[in-house]
């Protein structure tokens, strides 16, 4: 499994956690930025994240801003992508095993990094539950072929 981490600077200190629970795991990860607490936009490295699980050079991202929502929005711009933004483990696992969600977004000025790296734990732990769940999933591609042209 390989994990695709981004960040703004509101982000950074999330995903530099992020980053030691990985390491500590075993779990292979690219950082695609950014690499410090200056400030910079969010929506590059949204963007970033989400190419590289759209196009299948990772298998998951993780990406942070302040709040996880700017990050979020971009990246749900990319066709294929279903991030969601997380501030609690319920939601962490139901976002896996409801809505096959393929990054997570977090915000770095609404959690800390202890229950960040528990939402981490929880959301790569988590797989999709299929069935009906299955059936939304394909009526939101369906949402997506209509618009994403
Ligand atoms: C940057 O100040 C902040 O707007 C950004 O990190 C994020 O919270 C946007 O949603």
């Amino acid at each position: 499994m390989k994990i695709a981490l981004g960040s703004d600077h509101g982000g950074f200190h999330l995903k530099e956690a992020i980053k030691i629970y990985l390491e500590e795991e075993g779990i292979d990860y690219e950082d695609y930025g950014t690499d410090s607490t200056e400030s910079v936009d969010y929506p590059l490295y949204g963007l970033r994240v989400a190419e590289a699980v759209a196009e299948k050079e990772c298998d998951f991202g993780i990406i942070c801003c302040g709040t996880g929502i700017g990050i979020s929005i971009a990246a749900n711009k990319v066709p294929g992508i279903r991030c969601a933004v997380v501030s609690d483990v319920y939601s962490a696992q139901m976002s896996r095993e409801h809505n096959d969600a393929n990054i997570l977004a977090l915000g770095g000025r609404v959690i800390g990094p202890g229950l960040a790296v528990k939402i981490v734990e929880t959301w790569l732990a988590t797989e999709f539950a299929g069935g009906r769940h299955q059936r939304r999933i394909n009526g939101i591609c369906e949402i997506e072929k209509k618009y994403c042209k």
